[in-house]
């Protein structure tokens, strides 16, 4: 691959972590912004400082290189978004001008609505189908700016109907020029079939389900809230995942108190999310099994809910990951930008502690904070440029795009 040298950045956010691969509390606040920059990279990153010293550098190397000038803008590391659930089908516009009427989102789930309804979508369509849903809303994503996201599956809620879910994110996976990473999560809801026997669909998820999503998913989560899995059923689900070589997530406390970032802690998950509800037991319970929280202000904000304790969690040292949720229920956006502006005008985090956290935090709840989330040499050349000169404008000027250009693995995607 061709050496390419971006130079006249404004300036270069590389989030840089000295190798670290990822960022917690106060660390968070330290972008590593380098004013008046240059870049060189193929499909990594080779080579960053001045763009003054960029073509000395190259001469003392014998490089040969593209120049290309970003015109004094700013340009940053593309957001790894670790929690989305963008393969589906059907619309639940309905649920949510009932919502904005005052129904809850419980209310609408004891119907039989709110997952169940997906469900019932999911299992009508055909893997095209919901291929072309995941692929639009994948592809908006990228239009703003993010350069790795993960999907669950979760709408199918039966054997064969959980296995179409991920073969279809493995089919955008291979299609897309998005690093995708993918989630089983067979235990998002208990379909109606096993309502009246619940733990026999916990059975079924643990020695029928996991072992077929061996080699299709990287990760496992479970719903883990008042109504949805117990503390005892998640356990049982993930100690199998764990036994079977699965990284393991949690959907936590995002209704109630309920002790899940606690038991997320406890198996050792790579992340517990939402946590809208953690308490303080919680927090110090992550940061003692390094567990990201990886918080998700666009669900708070659809669901009229409080927004999860981010202050505390950083006073506490949590690392803190922020990701968009995008599903059809809770918080339909795949916009990392307003992500960004929700956590800092609502969560009250600085603009900084966002960066970090969308983008290597994001990297590091996924596993991947080695190889993508920030920009120094050797990780992969995952990268924005923006339309403006100051990287604070992407959460000042929200409601829009200030993405320019999107470059995933040193090629121009956008
Ligand atoms: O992350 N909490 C569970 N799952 C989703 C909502 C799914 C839905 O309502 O369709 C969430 O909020
Ligand atoms: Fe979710």
């Amino acid at each position: 691959m061709n050496f390419t040298l971006l130079t006249d950045i404004s300036s270069l956010v590389t989030v840089s972590t000295k190798g670290r691969g990822r960022k917690s509390g106060k660390e968070m606040s330290d972008i590593g912004v380098v004013t008046d920059a240059a870049m060189l990279f193929d499909n990594k990153i080779r080579w960053i400082g001045k763009a003054n010293d960029a073509l000395q550098h190259l001469a003392d190397n014998n490089i040969f290189a593209t120049i290309k000038s970003a015109n004094n803008k700013a340009v940053m590391p593309g957001f790894a978004d670790s929690h989305t659930h963008i393969v589906f089908a059907g619309s639940r516009a309905e649920e949510f001008g009932r919502r904005l009427r005052g129904v809850s989102y419980q209310g609408i789930a004891a119907e039989g609505g709110g997952i169940l309804r997906t469900m019932k979508a999911v299992r009508e369509a055909s893997e095209d189908e919901l291929y072309e849903t995941g692929k639009q809303i994948a592809l908006a994503a990228m239009q703003s700016g993010t350069t790795t996201i993960e999907i669950k599956s979760g709408y199918g809620l039966s054997f064969e109907s959980e296995m179409k879910l991920l073969r279809v994110a493995n089919r955008l996976n291979n299609d897309l020029p998005l690093r995708i990473a993918v989630t089983f999560m067979g235990a998002h809801d208990f379909p109606p079939e096993y309502s009246n026997n619940r733990d026999k669909y916990v059975q079924l998820i643990c020695d029928e389900m996991l072992p077929a999503a061996v080699g299709l998913a990287e990760f496992c989560d479970v719903f883990t809230d008042t109504d949805y899995y117990t503390i005892e059923q998640s356990k049982k689900i993930l100690n199998k995942a764990a036994e079977l070589g699965f990284r393991l997530k949690v959907h936590a406390d995002e209704l109630s108190t309920f002790g899940a970032a606690e038991m997320a802690a406890g198996v050792g998950a790579i992340s517990a999310d939402h946590l809208l509800y953690c308490s303080e037991n919680g927090m110090k319970a992550m940061v003692n099994s390094g567990t990201i929280a990886t918080l998700l202000p666009g669900t708070a904000y659809t669901l009229r809910l409080p927004y999860a304790p981010a202050r505390r969690m950083l006073e506490n040292d949590l690392a803190i990951a922020l990701a968009t949720d995008c599903n059809p229920g809770s918080c339909f956006m795949e916009n990392m930008q307003l992500v960004l502006s929700l956590a800092c005008t609502n969560m009250r985090m600085t603009i900084e502690e966002a960066i970090s956290a969308a983008t290597i935090n994001g990297a590091a709840a996924l596993g991947l904070g080695e190889i993508t989330g920030s920009l120094e040499v050797n990780k992969s050349a995952d990268f924005l440029t923006l339309d403006c000169a100051e990287y604070t404008e992407t959460v000042y000027h929200y409601g829009g795009n200030r993405v320019k250009e999107v470059w995933i693995e040193g090629n121009r995607v956008i």
